[in-house]
């Protein structure tokens, strides 16, 4: 598969060691949450390197002198529900100031099409620097779904983060949305017939939330 342009699956060994352990099926509820957390914490580490700097003068113990802090709005993550929930706080460690708004939506289990139940973002969404979560990229139904709604609430500038990315998805997400930069921490195989990516990690929901 030839990648489109916007997509990135973010490397370091540190990520796919992780990325191992939650996809395995031993591992515990409560490992797979704190893994998932320490991903997205890692893979955010590489999707805000270009976040603006602006100088800002500062005293130390030895001397006045000019440094740099983050400039501009506020940063906010948008995960969707329910599974995004799980890669937030790894994210807000190292960003803590990040507001946080919310999309709920499900995929009907027969026709795997996204159904909306909930959206919550700041104001003043012009401004602001979006990234949007969740754990799975299959059919793309979802996030392509929940970026329309960002757009749609007037977002300009979005990135989407993902774990695990189907290539179906892959496509689905970057051709609709060309302007939106794509982050994964591995691309799989494929789907399967009930719109599960292979190897993938099994429903990210039921494995974070202990629901099945
Ligand atoms: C999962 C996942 C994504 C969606 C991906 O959520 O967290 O939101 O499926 O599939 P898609 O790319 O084919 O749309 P699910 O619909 O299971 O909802 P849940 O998190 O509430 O369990
Ligand atoms: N949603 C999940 O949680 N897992 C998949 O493999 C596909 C969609």
């Amino acid at each position: 598969m030839k990648l489109p342009e916007n997509f990135q699956v973010v490397t370091h060994p540190l990520i796919e060691h992780k990325l191992t352990y939650i996809r395995d099926i031993k591992t515990s509820k409560k490992e797979f949450k704190e893994l998932v957390n320490e991903v997205a914490m890692l893979m955010a580490y590489e999707i805000t390197k270009d976040m603006p700097l602006e100088e800002v003068e500062i005293e130390t113990p030895i001397c006045k002198t000019v440094s740099k802090v983050l400039a501009g709005k506020k940063l906010v993550l948008v995960p969707i529900l329910r599974a995004g929930i799980g890669m937030v706080d790894g994210i807000l460690k190292l960003v803590p100031s990040a507001r946080v708004g919310h999309i709920g939506l499900y995929r009907d289990e027969t026709t795997l099409k996204p159904v909306s139940y909930y959206f919550k973002i700041p104001s003043n969404c012009e401004d602001r620097d979006f990234i949007l979560i969740d754990p799975m990229l299959a059919t793309g139904g979802s996030a392509v779904y929940a970026a329309n709604m960002l757009k749609d609430a007037g977002a300009k500038s979005i990135k989407f983060m993902c774990l695990i990315a189907a290539p179906e998805g892959v496509e689905k997400f970057c051709t609709a949305h060309p302007d939106i930069k794509v982050f994964a921490a591995a691309l799989d195989e494929k789907l399967n017939e009930k719109g599960y990516i292979v190897p993938g990690l099994g429903d990210a929901g039921d494995r974070l939330f202990g629901t099945k």
